[in-house]
């Protein structure tokens, strides 16, 4: 709860902690209109309010936030994803999500690092089914040449730095071939064990290149990832995988990355985050760079 506390009052203020009040009084409300009983809260919530619960006997998970705007898109996107790998939508209003419960529900991270190579196995897989979803007709979802127009803001970012990244932006959208539905942040916590399978949730639904969604996995877990001993190595691996199974040049992956990278730093100073993780990959990934050049 402490975690939420911190990152609901930096991204909204007043109005956060004003919702952080009513939360107690929003979650019984709904609790009882949705016949919710047994409602426990997971224990790694990050921006929004978690927990698992009952519906009369079946197994959900009840999820409210501030971002109303950004839980239509979530409750949109999984149903446009469900007959392609997400957990199912069971109901949703204005900054509520009730979803089936994934079970067992443990997450890709309990994989990392030691079975890293499982893990992209799964992601690449799990990418190429839910890429098959159509995208609805009459949607909301952001193109990411829209989310992307935030590197043309003055960032207190170094010059250099953010005109590679605006360069490698621009080449990469223009030349995009195909445009699907995207999950948008699909890293190691929000890929969970359903049976047999994995399914995904918290999608953000973005549309654009396939390949925008292995980067959150490819600079993730944070800060676990930076802190092994040869994390550069670890990306290059992990760009190699990804390109042999989704049949993708490597350099365009890492471009991606590149760019995925600097949009983590610019989010942070946004939301008035510290962006050290996102400045220390953008530096890792600048070294990678310069070794493909020395060849
Ligand atoms: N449908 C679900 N089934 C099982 N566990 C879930 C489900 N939805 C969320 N969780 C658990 O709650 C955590 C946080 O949920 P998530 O929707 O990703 O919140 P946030 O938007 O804050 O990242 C997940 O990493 C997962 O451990
Ligand atoms: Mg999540």
């Amino acid at each position: 709860m402490d975690q939420i506390r911190k990152n609901t009052i930096a991204l909204y203020g007043k109005h956060g902690k004003e919702w952080l009040e009513r939360l107690p009084a929003i979650r019984a409300a709904i609790a009882k209109k949705y016949q919710l009983s047994a409602l426990n809260p997971v224990s790694n919530m990050s921006f929004n309010y978690v927990c698992s619960g009952m519906q009369n006997e079946k197994p959900i998970m009840l999820k409210l936030g501030f971002d109303q705007q950004a839980f239509s898109k979530e409750a949109d996107c999984l149903q446009a994803f469900e007959q392609y790998g997400s957990a199912k939508l069971i109901a949703t209003e204005p900054g509520m999500i009730i979803m089936q419960k994934l079970d067992p529900g443990m997450t890709l991270k309990s994989y990392f690092p030691q079975k890293d190579d499982q893990a992209l196995t799964i992601l690449c897989k799990t990418i190429l089914q839910l890429h098959k979803a159509q995208i609805p007709k009459h949607h909301h979802f952001v193109p990411l040449k829209k989310i992307l127009s935030i590197l043309d803001q003055d960032l207190d970012i170094p010059q250099k730095l953010l005109d590679s990244a605006r360069a490698l932006r621009d080449d990469l959208l223009l030349s995009t071939k195909k445009e699907v539905l995207l999950h948008g942040d699909l890293h190691h916590e929000n890929l969970l064990q359903h049976g047999n399978d994995w399914k995904v949730i918290d999608p953000k639904g973005f549309i654009g290149d396939p390949l925008f969604d292995l980067c959150a996995f490819i600079h993730n877990p944070i800060p676990e990832l930076l802190q092994q001993t040869n994390p550069v190595a670890l990306i290059q691996k992990r760009i190699e995988v990804c390109s042999h199974e989704l049949q993708a040049p490597q350099q365009r992956i890492q471009d991606w990355l590149y760019v995925k990278s600097v949009l983590g730093w610019a989010w942070c100073l946004d939301d008035n985050m510290a962006p050290d993780y996102f400045k220390d990959c953008v530096r890792l990934l600048e070294k990678i760079r310069k070794k493909a050049d020395e060849y």
